[in-house]
């Protein structure tokens, strides 16, 4: 995925990822910028450096993380020798697995394998399988670059929040951890996670978590079926734990919820406090809601684009903003069918059930 960083993104000045690559290497933490979210990274041969990892988010110690490997430089070969890449880290390379690392690495695409079993336990929760990824963030591929070595970075927030898209995003989110090394990359492109496919059980890929890389576009450029948990007829005890996958997830503070096409006065009368600051999410492609005429509540519409992968890339910004401005609710409207929604809907669905004040949670966030 290219990338054009000459407006927001100011490249890091090789000193400052120097300095980055030594932090790494003494075990510390360094949050940098990936094309999806930003990530708290840590040297995945360190277990210490690992354990920060989990301490700083706060995340139960058995949700596996996602090792990031720099793509070898392409210069004039086609294609990247990816099996030489991946043989510290995996078991076995299939076919399949080979043909979607050349269509789509560098890019938003995590592949779960069977690990080596030099991989530590610590970053995989335990488990006997390893989430891989290659990130196209030109900040993300000169520190894996630099630092010869895998880094394993969940996205950089506290667990259960909402994932950080930008520098500053990151250092709200860790106000209190003074020493932490945030890298600026500037505002993230795709801005939802990674696109997750298991291709650990065998002959079949399975989506764990969807992202802006659909089935559909994999199916186009590689011919590979994408399956959906449970229709791949694999053991479902054995699929991996994917901490995502928690109902409750990517929550912000104030309540959130959903309205259907042409339903907002209907969720907001569910709403019963008249005195209610509400911010209402509208589609660019709809008229005007006509929301003056209701009743005491006060209304503020936030316009929101009707296309996906647009909608994605802003998605947690209006989210984090929104929690900032001390609303009462925040109403989004229902994804519209279709695969390319698929992430978005996944992720909105997730951040309405953990939202509200800490004691509302419904999950063990
Ligand atoms: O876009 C992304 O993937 C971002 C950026 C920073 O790369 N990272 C990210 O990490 O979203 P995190 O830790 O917030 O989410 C990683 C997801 C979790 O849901 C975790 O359970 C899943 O990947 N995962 C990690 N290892 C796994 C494994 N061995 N099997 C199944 N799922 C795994
Ligand atoms: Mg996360």
């Amino acid at each position: 995925m290219s990338r054009d960083t000459s407006d927001s993104a100011p490249l890091q000045s090789s000193a400052v990822i120097h300095e980055a690559v030594q932090t790494l290497r003494n075990g510390g933490l360094v949050a940098f910028p990936t094309e999806t979210v930003y990530g708290l990274g840590a040297d995945a041969r360190n277990p210490e450096a690992i354990k920060k990892i989990f301490t700083m988010k706060g995340r139960p110690s058995n949700h596996p993380l996602i090792v990031h490997l720099a793509a070898p430089d392409k210069f004039d070969q086609t294609q990247v020798d990816w099996v030489s890449v991946l043989a510290p880290w995996v078991r076995d390379l299939s076919e399949n697995a080979l043909k979607l690392m050349n269509a789509f690495w560098p890019g938003p695409l995590t592949l779960v394998f069977k690990k080596d079993k030099s991989v530590l336990s610590d970053l995989t929760g335990g488990q006997d399988t390893v989430a891989i990824r290659a990130p196209a963030h030109p900040v993300a591929q000169e520190l894996l670059r630099k630092f010869k070595g895998g880094v394993v970075a969940p996205s950089a927030n506290r667990f259960g929040k909402v994932s950080p898209t930008s520098a500053a995003d990151v250092r709200s989110e860790f106000e209190g951890e003074l020493g932490l090394m945030v890298l600026d990359g500037g505002d993230c492109e795709v801005g939802i996670e990674s696109t997750i496919i298991d291709l650990s059980s065998g002959d079949h890929a399975v989506l764990l978590r969807p992202g802006l890389i659909t089935p559909k576009a994999i199916f186009a450029k590689t011919g590979i079926k994408v399956y959906q948990v449970g229709e791949a007829l694999q053991d479902l005890d054995s699929l991996p734990r994917v901490s995502g996958s928690l109902k409750a997830h990517y929550a912000p503070t104030t309540p959130l919820r959903l309205y259907a096409p042409g339903r907002v006065l209907d969720a907001l009368s569910e709403f019963p406090d008249t005195k209610s600051r509400v911010a209402v999410a509208v589609w660019d492609s709809e008229s005007s809601l006509v929301l003056e005429d209701h009743p005491s509540i006060d209304v503020e519409e936030i316009i929101v684009s009707s296309d996906a992968a647009t909608f994605a890339s802003r998605l947690y910004r209006t989210l984090r903003d929104l929690d900032q401005q001390s609303w009462d609710l925040i109403l989004f409207p229902e994804s519209p069918a279709g695969e390319e929604w698929d992430g978005v809907r996944d992720r909105l669905q997730r951040a309405c059930f953990g939202s509200g004040p800490p004691s509302n949670n419904h999950d063990s966030n």
